[in-house]
């Protein structure tokens, strides 16, 4: 490989890219806008004060409505989903010490390393067809403290069985093991409804970022059923990024308050996307698992790093490479771009694949 075409090891080269010509498969970031309701009337000054660790009352109040038994106690507003996990896990670290934790495989790029950091010490269990293999997830999770759950998941696109879940609360529930529900993608689901995981152990984590296209605001939450998970994590959070940003969080309860119709009107759009982009990559000649909810698909192809520094560099198509989300050997493509780009993006994948069939194994 050419010095221009340098082997690209990790998403942060891509994130924020745009514009120049680039069609960007990259980073998992709706371009469909927020609800319009969330910016009226900004300037109550009591938005830029210092606000609860914990998170505003008013929109932990809205958040204990929306899911079942909840209290609005029992949640921690974070700046995203990412910094709900992060204090997941220094949490458990603090009460278990250097404790394992289960994770599928592939996952999302993020979470071995959160894992690690917070000095707990990640295991994997490896998905079937894009998802949980109900036998190897049981050998495996004795013996740890914590699995994570992430459906629909990132970056397979496929989402787990009912049964698979019940399965998971009963096994985690006799264990004592705590059950970390990634549900970031529960609202862009498009074959059923989302089935919430329960059980005493379970910390659901969620976010505003892709639901409502809100990623920037960075607005994402814990719930805990075990109030020691919620007292810990707002323990470290007052010495880390202390509150979550108040004007985010007002823009948030708004968010609460649109139509279901905002919501399903984005979903169907993915849909459309995703149809279309299975449909392109298909006739393309890639062997793929059709995605049921999120907006990526993981298709298979030889020497996948390769493959994405050359598409960047020689057509500047940003594709992210399945190596970075344990799956090597495939690339990630996210559809949250409109049909017009995936079109392109497309034909470049195409014209860049002439003569390298044999590499859509
Ligand atoms: C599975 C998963 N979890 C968490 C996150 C982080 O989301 P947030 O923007 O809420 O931090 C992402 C972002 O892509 C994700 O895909």
């Amino acid at each position: 490989m050419s010095r221009k075409t340098k082997l690209i090891s990790s998403p942060s080269s891509f994130i924020g890219i745009d514009g120049d010509g680039y069609i960007s498969f990259g980073s998992g970031q709706p371009d469909l806008p927020p609800p319009r309701e969330i910016f009226r009337n900004l300037e109550d000054r009591r938005l830029f004060r210092y606000g609860l660790i914990q998170g505003e009352i008013k929109l932990r109040q809205a958040l204990a409505k929306e899911y079942p038994n909840a209290r609005p106690e029992d949640f921690v507003i974070t700046n995203g989903a990412s910094e709900a996990l992060d204090l997941v896990f220094r949490a458990i670290r603090q009460m278990h010490g250097r404790v394992k934790v289960l994770l599928c495989q592939p996952y999302y790029y993020s979470y071995p390393p959160l894992v690690e950091l917070a000095g707990l010490i990640p295991v994997y269990t490896r998905l079937k067809e894009g998802r949980i293999d109900i036998e190897d997830f049981r050998k495996k999770v004795r013996g740890v403290k914590a699995v994570l759950i992430n459906s629909p998941s990132n970056p397979t696109g496929r989402i787990e069985a009912i049964p698979t879940l019940h399965e998971i609360e009963a096994i985690t529930q006799k264990l004592g093991v705590y059950v970390i529900s990634d549900e970031v993608y529960k609202d862009l689901i498009y074959v059923r409804g989302n089935y919430l995981i329960k059980g005493r152990h379970v910390i659901t984590v969620n976010s505003f970022s892709k639901t409502y296209s809100m990623c920037g605001l960075r607005i994402g939450y814990l719930w805990a059923r075990d109030r020691k998970i919620v007292d810990r994590a707002i323990d470290i959070k007052v010495h880390t990024s202390m509150n979550t940003n108040t004007l985010a969080q007002e823009m948030a309860l708004r968010a609460m308050d649109v139509p279901q119709s905002f919501v399903d009107r984005q979903t169907k759009i993915w849909r459309e996307r995703r149809d279309f982009i299975c449909d392109g990559l298909a006739n393309l000649g890639f062997s793929l698992w059709k995605p049921e909810g999120a907006f990526y698909v993981l298709p298979k192809i030889k020497d996948s790093g390769r493959v994405v520094s050359e598409l960047f560099y020689k057509h500047k198509v940003i594709t992210y490479d399945g190596a970075w989300f344990g799956a090597p050997g495939r690339i990630r493509l996210s559809y949250a771009l409109d049909v017009e780009k995936i079109k392109e993006g497309l034909a470049r994948i195409g014209t860049y694949l002439k003569g390298k069939e044999n590499w859509l194994v």
